[in-house]
């Protein structure tokens, strides 16, 4: 079955098409900037567009930036304040007119590499970061997603972690790798200390130059980078979407 996995980020909003029975894209992705302000209306406009560029008709999953709850975006850090309460979901489907499932981004990209990628296979306390324009967090134990978890959000310094330590953040403050780390490896160890993952993978496009990072930081939990690098978010929506049609 194939399923178009949208991943709305703080900066971008891409898509592909996803083969769910093996997470592979079937498709070339396709990458749009996310408008700013990123509103409801500007951002599912673009969405649309996205929809559109495949001229796909079938089922969407999307990953969202934000707390979501049937459907509906609780809160906003890196999108317009006027998303909180919005049915992102209903807004999708009229916009696109095809059936859709929306979730958080972050779980989304758990979602994918627990089934597909690093985390395959991995039955213990496993959490999955991605870095980016903020800090996305999904905690796995025995497979199973406990959702919505926003860790970007643990106060660290006296302001949340991902504005002190996120992807975007060591390029806005032009932060060196060892720098960045440091910090990076600040956030991680409380997060280790609270909730002793076995495993952490770290998503978003900073995962294509783990090589730059890993070497600095000092944890008890085993570190591993996402698979499918910034595309996890893409094949974990797809497949969510699937999931939950199949129910
Ligand atoms: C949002 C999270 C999201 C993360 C990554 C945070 O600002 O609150 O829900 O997962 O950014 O996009």
């Amino acid at each position: 079955m194939q399923v178009l996995g949208i991943d709305v980020g703080g900066s971008g909003i891409k898509g592909a098409i996803v083969d769910v029975s093996s997470g592979q894209l079937c498709s070339e992705p396709v990458s749009l900037i996310t408008p700013q302000p990123a509103t409801p209306p500007a951002v599912i406009e673009t969405v649309g567009e996205l929809v559109r560029s495949f001229k796909w008709t079938g089922l969407v999953g999307c990953g969202f930036p934000a707390v979501i709850q049937n459907g509906l975006a609780k809160t906003a850090a890196n999108i317009a304040a006027s998303w909180i309460n919005v049915d992102v979901k209903r807004c999708l489907e009229s916009q696109t007119g095809c059936s859709s499932a929306v979730l958080n981004d972050a779980d989304a990209a758990g979602l994918a590499e627990m089934s597909f990628g690093a985390g395959h296979g991995f039955n213990g306390t496993v959490l999955v970061l991605t870095l980016g324009t903020g800090i996305g967090s999904a905690l796995f134990y025995q497979g199973q997603l406990f959702p919505n978890l926003e860790l970007g959000f643990l106060p660290l310094n006296g302001s949340p972690a991902e504005q002190y330590t996120s992807a975007a953040v060591r390029t806005k403050q032009k932060l060196s790798w060892l720098g960045w780390s440091k910090r990076l490896n600040q956030f991680l160890t409380h997060v280790d200390r609270l909730f002793s993952p076995e495993l952490i993978i770290i998503g978003g496009g900073v995962s294509f130059n783990h090589e730059k990072f890993f070497p600095y930081l000092d944890l008890q939990a085993q570190l591993l980078p996402a698979q499918f690098k910034n595309q996890a978010g893409i094949v974990g929506a797809a497949c969510f979407a699937a999931n939950q049609i199949a129910l």
